[in-house]
């Protein structure tokens, strides 16, 4: 049960850039949620958390300061991603409950110990991929599993994006210096350097605190294809790409590829997923989707809405069915009408034959629904399935694309022990 009393859950969250405080938002919208403290690296921020959150917020440079509260039950951590293992290990040390952002760590062998941590201490960790509770992969679960699309036998997942910030270069602040910024404690963990206000601020551009594309966003659409298929993950990875386009100081891949083999399981046949991350797409809308090609149809997932199309596989009546006598004719048609019947003209009646669109109501926020089901697992001690193990799923043949593009080889995964093999 949570410390704080009457069933109120009392928060903390460890990092409060873009996603921290996005997840800090999110989490007091739950009723009995209530902010305590923050911790960041970055004076501004720690200041900016009082302006929004109320002068009476905690605020400290050392996150080992929140992990020694008694009135914070639960933390929200939204570091860079080379923090994420070591402050949820801690934090669970600490008893606390633990909504990590994705990637849940920076290195595989990282997410065995924040596993291993999260079974020792019996605390909730709850990964921050918000689609694992959005509605469409939901439904698209419920539809994989009734057989909609039959035999699943190829995956495509993409994400594109055409914008400087889409492309990591995020906003650096004037007051960049290292009195407002606690550069020392940045890269206690990782290689020292002199302070660098663009690692600081622009950290995904750089192996030494961020994963590239592979953990960034790899784990959103692996995510997504887990929940969907229940996937145990795959065998074998290979990735290519390179930096094509945001030719700055970056050290990670701006476009990449990767073909993911998965093994048959009960759950699913054996099936390879083609997997694309492009930050240098030219036009100005950002595409992201996961289209699982059955041998009955197709379903395509995408932030706000699913489709699946229907695909007959018998040949449809034509060409050389003019060849046959009349009645044969009539007869083929009445069969194949009765086992394929026209949809009735209705409002939806301008989508082409036996494709259904599903979106969920307007207001249906994943993320808040993510963080509803941190809170309700903190309360119930009914862990939601986003749990270690599977941020370990996700992010390991994730982190194993880096692998396999830095070495420029296929890369072995076993699923069962969640291991590289080769
Ligand atoms: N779920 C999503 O859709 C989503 C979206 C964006 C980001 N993220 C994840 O959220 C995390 C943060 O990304 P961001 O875009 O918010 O980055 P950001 O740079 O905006 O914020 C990171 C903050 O963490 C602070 N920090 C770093 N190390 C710290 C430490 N040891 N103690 C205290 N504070 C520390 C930094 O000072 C910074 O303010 C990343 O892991 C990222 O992958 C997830």
């Amino acid at each position: 049960m949570p410390f704080a009393k009457n069933d109120h859950i009392q928060i903390a969250t460890i990092g409060v850039g873009g996603m921290g405080s996005g997840d800090t938002q999110m989490a007091q919208q739950i009723p009995g949620v209530k902010l305590m403290a923050v911790a960041d690296l970055y004076d501004g921020r720690l200041e900016r958390a009082k302006e929004k959150w109320g002068a009476d917020i905690a605020t400290t440079r050392d996150y080992r300061e929140i992990l020694a509260r008694k009135d914070v039950d639960a933390v929200i951590i939204g570091t860079s991603d080379h923090y994420h293992a070591q402050i949820s290990i801690d934090a669970m040390n600490a008893g606390k409950d633990v909504y990590c952002e994705k990637p849940m760590v920076q290195k595989i062998e990282q997410g065995h110990a924040v596993w291993e941590t999260q079974k020792k201490t019996g605390r909730i960790l709850q990964v921050g991929s918000q689609y694992a509770s959005s509605m469409v992969f939901q439904k698209a679960r419920e539809l994989f599993k009734q057989g909609a699309i039959g035999q699943l036998n190829l995956v495509e997942a993409w994400l594109d994006r055409s914008t400087a910030i889409g492309a990591w270069q995020y906003s650096i602040p004037p007051d960049a210096n290292p009195e407002r910024v606690d550069w020392d404690r940045y890269v206690a963990i990782t290689k020292k350097r002199p302070f660098d206000a663009k690692r600081f601020f622009r950290w995904r551009n750089y192996q030494d605190y961020g994963t590239g594309v592979a953990g960034d966003l790899y784990v959103h659409l692996l995510t997504g294809l887990h929940v969907v298929t229940g996937s145990m993950g795959p065998r074998r990875v290979y990735s290519t790409g390179g930096t094509r386009f945001w030719l700055d100081e970056r050290d990670v891949a701006d476009v990449t590829l990767a073909l993911v083999d998965y093994p048959k399981t009960e759950q699913h046949p054996e099936f390879t997923l083609a997997l694309r991350v492009n930050l240098a797409s030219g036009g100005s809308i950002e595409g992201f989707g996961v289209r699982f090609v059955g041998s009955e149809g197709v379903m395509t997932v995408g932030y706000t809405t699913l489709t699946l199309q229907r695909h007959p596989r018998e040949t449809e009546p034509g060409y050389t069915i003019g060849t046959f006598p009349k009645a044969v004719q009539e007869q083929f048609l009445k069969d194949y009408n009765a086992k394929y019947p026209k949809g009735k003209p209705n409002a939806d009646a301008m989508r082409p034959d036996r494709e259904d669109v599903f979106s969920p109501p307007r207001d249906h926020s994943p993320h808040l629904e993510h963080h509803r089901n941190f809170y309700n697992a903190i309360r119930s001690r009914n862990p939601f399935f986003e749990d270690a193990e599977f941020g370990l799923r996700t992010a390991g043949p994730a982190l194993l694309c880096n692998h396999s593009y830095y070495e420029h080889k296929i890369c072995e995964w076993d699923p069962k022990s969640l291991k590289r093999t080769a």
